[in-house]
């Protein structure tokens, strides 16, 4: 494993590390928790000691298995969660001090740990983040020691560029890989010039990069590559990264055609990710524990060369960015 600098925190964690929206099985299907913990643990095995959660993933059940297994680890593993989305309605109006006070609460409660290491805000309105008392809590709650660190996880590139005015904020969790790029055109280096930590999810586009799935891939009516591709249910570019998935699909038979051995195109969407210095770490998640060791399999392969760099690129500029990059 590698790891890098989380922005101020000075945390030294892994480069490949883990989002637990599907832990405990796929979206939507009944929480295993076996299967959550067998494939925690064996994260941790493999040298991952930075979870991503949330507290409304799986109804609560990802932040329960988290922490029930980084307490059992004699390993430092830093826990990552998020307050907010169970604001209903989730407007700006319904974010108030006392609100996400109580989340923190709870998940600490679910958890079972002292102290949370990072909380994120998790996708909130946009004019959250022009209200300075909602990141004056924060403050307080780590006086408190209730939290260690404040992060926002946001959806679009001016949401990150506003939030990083907050000099409590040491992280932001955004979305980018091959078929989202605009966050390079301006935050990366704003945010390496405030030293705030890029965490980066959905960096397999909701499991499209991995090359997997073809016109005739069925997802599960729970599952939000089903019913959330239009945005039905929350943003639409959480979505496949929000490209029409015909289009992704193909975009995805020209990254075949640059790396034709390749059985998994995981490992190299992430190794593209991690060519940026900028990044801290990715989360990918992993619905099977065979997709830990494959994910950190981008660690070991020889170094992208520029005429792939280049190629990879063309399938953005041709096919992907003129639908998305204005969008977030
Ligand atoms: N608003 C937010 O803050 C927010 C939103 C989204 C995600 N997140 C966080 O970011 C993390 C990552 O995003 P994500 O899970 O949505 O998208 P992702 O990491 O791009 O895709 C994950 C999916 O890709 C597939 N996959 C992963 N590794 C694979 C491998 N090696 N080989 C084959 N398939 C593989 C799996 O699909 P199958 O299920 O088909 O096996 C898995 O469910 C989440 O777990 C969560 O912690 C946060």
């Amino acid at each position: 494993m590698k790891y890098r600098k989380l922005g101020k925190t000075n945390w030294q964690i892994s480069e490949i590390s883990l989002g637990t929206w599907q832990v405990g099985g796929k979206w939507g299907s009944p929480f295993d928790h076996q299967s959550a913990e067998y494939i925690l643990n064996t994260a941790i095995d493999s040298g991952i000691n930075f979870i991503d959660t949330a507290d409304v993933y799986s109804a609560g059940m990802s932040e329960t298995a988290v922490g029930k297994v980084v307490r059992q680890r004699s390993e430092k593993i830093y826990v990552a969660t998020k307050c907010g989305r169970q604001l209903d309605p989730h407007t700006n109006e319904a974010y108030q001090p006392a609100a996400l006070r109580r989340f923190v609460e709870d998940s600490l409660q679910r958890t079972g740990l002292e102290t949370l290491d990072l909380i994120q805000l998790h996708c909130p309105p946009s004019e959250v983040y022009y209200r300075p008392e909602i990141f004056g809590l924060f403050e307080r709650l780590r006086e408190e020691g209730k939290i260690q660190h404040l992060g926002v996880s946001v959806e679009k590139v001016e949401q990150a560029l506003k939030a990083i005015e907050y000099s409590n904020v040491v992280s932001v969790q955004i979305i980018f890989n091959l078929f989202r790029q605009r966050p390079t055109d301006l935050f990366f280096k704003r945010a390496q010039q405030r030293d705030v930590g890029i965490i980066v999810r959905v960096p397999l586009a909701s499991g499209l990069l991995t090359g997997r799935y073809s016109s005739s891939t069925v997802f599960g009516k729970d599952d939000h590559r089903f019913f959330n591709r239009d945005g039905a249910a929350f943003d639409k570019g959480e979505t496949f990264a929000g490209i029409n998935y015909e289009k992704g699909l193909e975009a995805v038979d020209r990254l075949k055609a640059i790396f034709p051995a390749a059985e998994n195109l995981a490992p190299i969407a992430l190794q593209w990710i991690l060519r940026f210095p900028e990044v801290s770490c990715i989360i990918p998640g992993a619905s099977r524990v065979e997709q830990i060791a494959s994910n950190l399999s981008s660690l070991q392969r020889p170094e992208l060369s520029e005429a792939q760099v280049a190629a990879m690129q063309a399938i953005y500029e041709d096919l992907i960015k003129a639908e998305v990059h204005h969008l977030w």
